[in-house]
């Protein structure tokens, strides 16, 4: 079968290989998935530059998100073949024609009707932000969430988790195209954070109050100038650093303006609270069902392009998901 590999680290477009590889078989506790529809993530590109948190063992085949179906079955397994699910190989595995996860934990049904691009698209994204507005923002109907980059992947399913959570939402991104994109999401406001100052926007908007929680995949400047327009007893979610820049935060401004910055690892509940992305999956789906939430799809690449679209995802222009399917081509 087919898999994107990479034999030594470097940017994806340059280090990805696509080879022959020999089929996977399930050990004990493992089930076999074929890959209908995998997700281009931003941490992919920094999995395969060895820059993100965790560092699988060269040769790894990227591709951390990926659904099908059950075709094989490994010992001690009470599950069948033919079931379709989420399959999760976080962070590596799924850029392939077939792909080997566990059991438990590893695999999430869903329902038989779900195109394979929605589900594709709704696990680590919408779980990050569900985690992210919820567990560790403790977000409130009729409060005010400021999400940074919203046309993006996290940031797309941020809106349309606040939205169905019935809080107002203020959203941010680069240029004409993605604010109109995050504004048919469910922002009331969009700002183009490279024209207009958002710290005005969002002061304006909440007649001085500021935004209750501030969900932020970007970090550097839009960190900084977040600091000046969080709430009285607000919640600024560290997401993630695609700005490039980490930013400081001084505690004195903290103290004295009464807010907390909150970190999110989402991959580390995989091992310390399983049961909560168990609970968080089953919701998710609800809300699909419900059409609350519907994941943004900005393409479904050929599997063979799968390199520069990961170098696509990297300069900004994209939104939403990209996903490819590897036993389509
Ligand atoms: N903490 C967690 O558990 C967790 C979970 C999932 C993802 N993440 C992280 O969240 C971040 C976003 O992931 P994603 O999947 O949403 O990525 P994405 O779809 O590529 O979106 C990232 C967005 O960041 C914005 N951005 C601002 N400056 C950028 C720059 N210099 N280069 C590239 N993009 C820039 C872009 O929006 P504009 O053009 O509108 O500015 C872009 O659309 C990544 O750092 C990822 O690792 C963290």
């Amino acid at each position: 079968m087919r898999a994107w590999q990479v034999h030594e680290l470097g940017d994806p477009w340059e280090v990805l290989k696509l080879e022959e590889v020999e089929e996977p078989e399930p050990g004990p506790g493992e089930v076999v998935v074929e890959v209908e529809a995998a997700a281009l993530n931003f941490f992919d590109a920094l999995l395969c530059r060895g820059e993100y948190q965790e560092r699988p063992e060269l040769p790894f085949t990227p591709g951390g998100e990926a659904t099908g179906t059950i075709v094989a079955v490994g010992e001690g397994v009470d599950l069948e073949e033919g079931l379709r699910v989420i399959a999760t190989p976080f962070p590596s595995g799924g850029y392939a024609e077939k792909v080997t996860v566990p059991a438990q934990g590893g695999i999430f049904p869903i329902p038989d009707d779900m195109p394979p691009e929605a589900a594709a698209a709704l696990h680590v994204a919408y779980q990050s932000a569900f985690f992210g507005l919820h567990r560790r923002a403790y977000l409130s109907e009729g409060e005010t969430v400021l999400v940074h980059a919203g046309a993006g992947g996290v940031g797309s399913a941020a809106i349309q988790l606040a939205r169905a959570a019935g809080a107002r939402v203020i959203s941010t991104a680069g240029g004409a195209e993605k604010v109109e994109i995050c504004r048919k999401l469910g922002a009331e406001i969009a700002v183009d954070y490279e024209q207009e100052n958002f710290v005005d926007v969002v002061k304006e908007a909440t007649e001085g109050h500021g935004a209750d929680v501030i969900f932020d995949p970007v970090g550097g400047d839009v960190f900084d100038l977040s600091r000046r327009c969080v709430a009285f007893e607000g919640r600024i979610v560290i997401v993630g650093f695609t700005g490039g820049r980490i930013a400081e935060a001084p505690t004195n401004h903290l103290l004295v303006k009464n807010y907390s910055v909150v970190g999110l690892h989402w991959g580390l509940y995989n091992n310390k609270i399983p049961e909560l992305i168990v609970e968080t999956h089953d919701a998710l789906v609800r809300l699909y069902e419900e059409g609350k939430i519907d994941p943004l799809i900005f393409e479904t690449v050929p599997f063979e392009e799968v390199p520069q679209k990961l170098e696509l995802l990297t300069t900004r222009k994209t939104y939403g998901k990209l996903i490819t399917k590897p036993s389509a081509s």
